[in-house]
């Protein structure tokens, strides 16, 4: 008989988190054990205790995943974890990265985008593309081939966005753009098909009068579920719903594709001890669902 599958929920912040927790739970893991405040410092032992318990293919009965509300901080345990991991001689586990849901957030609105659009020739703008959840879309959509302009109020920190684009992406297209002020729109949106809205919760990121010349606009994904709208004019629960000629995503209606693409990714954890998913692995998870 199968050992019950144990997740060891390893967060970044002080207290673990309890949505990542209540996931675990709906996705049929039988034991989670929560740690918080891990460090690069301090998660060696914790991931020993996972690879020294059971043996065999028992080692697939136990999973990492690495979450908080830091990405960079969480992209840091992942590294420490691997480095602890000893695969060579089969005592690993497999390990999830989905800090502040960035990854399945990003792998539900890019599979959404890639429902309508071809995603290898499309120019698209990601707004809020400096955040966790925007820094992932746009590496997203760098790998599927099509031109990205990453908007921030801050074009030195979209550039570096796009630098570590680039180190993931090897010849991305990604290009900083200001989105600072009304009169940034027209460049920003200028032969853009694609509008995703990663901003800050209850930030307007992109008012209506602000996309009237946008000609080549065909669909916007607005993630911010606290009203007002990132997207003026996009409703919370739209899912594909056409308004104004343009096809609309919700954080609602992205929202039940990334709680499918975290549950399915946590049930692939226990199907192998030596897989890694980042946000690549991810998508390539979103797009097996129907
Ligand atoms: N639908 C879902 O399932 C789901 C899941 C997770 C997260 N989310 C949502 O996804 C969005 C992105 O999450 P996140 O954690 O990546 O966001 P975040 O880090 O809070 O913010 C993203 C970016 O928004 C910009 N920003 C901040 N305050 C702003 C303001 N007042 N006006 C304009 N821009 C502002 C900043 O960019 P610059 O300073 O560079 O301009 C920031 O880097 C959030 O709205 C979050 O609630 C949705």
């Amino acid at each position: 008989m199968d050992k019950p599958s144990v997740l060891v929920q390893l967060d970044t912040d002080a207290l673990p988190s309890v949505f990542d927790r209540v996931v675990a739970v709906d996705a049929g893991v039988a034991h989670t054990f929560s740690y918080g405040g891990v460090t690069p410092e301090n998660v060696t032992p914790l991931v020993h205790g996972c690879i020294f318990t059971r043996g065999g293919k028992d080692l697939a009965r136990t999973a990492i995943f690495v979450g908080g509300s830091d990405v960079t901080a969480g992209e840091a345990v992942l590294a420490a974890v691997r480095k602890a991991l000893i695969p060579q001689f089969g005592l690993s586990v497999s390990v999830l990265l989905d800090s502040n849901g960035s990854n399945t957030t990003a792998a539900a609105a890019v599979r959404a985008a890639g429902r309508h659009l071809d995603l290898s020739t499309i120019t698209s703008l990601v707004l809020g593309g400096t955040g966790p959840v925007g820094q992932r879309v746009v590496r997203l959509l760098a790998k599927a081939g099509g031109k990205v302009r990453v908007g921030s109020r801050q074009k030195d920190r979209a550039e570096a966005v796009c630098a570590r684009v680039r180190a993931h992406v090897p010849g991305a297209h990604a290009e900083a753009v200001s989105v600072g002020t009304s009169a940034d729109a027209p460049d920003a949106l200028d032969g853009c098909q694609l509008v995703v809205a990663a901003g800050a919760a209850g930030a307007v990121l992109l008012p209506k009068k602000h996309r009237a010349g946008a000609k080549a606009l065909r669909v916007l994904i607005d993630l911010n579920g606290v009203p007002p709208a990132g997207i003026e004019g996009v409703e919370l629960t739209d899912k594909g719903t056409a308004r104004d000629g343009l096809l609309c995503y919700g954080a609602l209606g992205v929202g039940g594709t990334k709680m499918k693409v975290h549950k399915l990714a946590i049930a692939k954890l226990f199907e192998s001890n030596s897989a890694v998913f980042d946000v690549e692995e991810v998508y390539n998870l979103a797009l097996q669902l129907p």
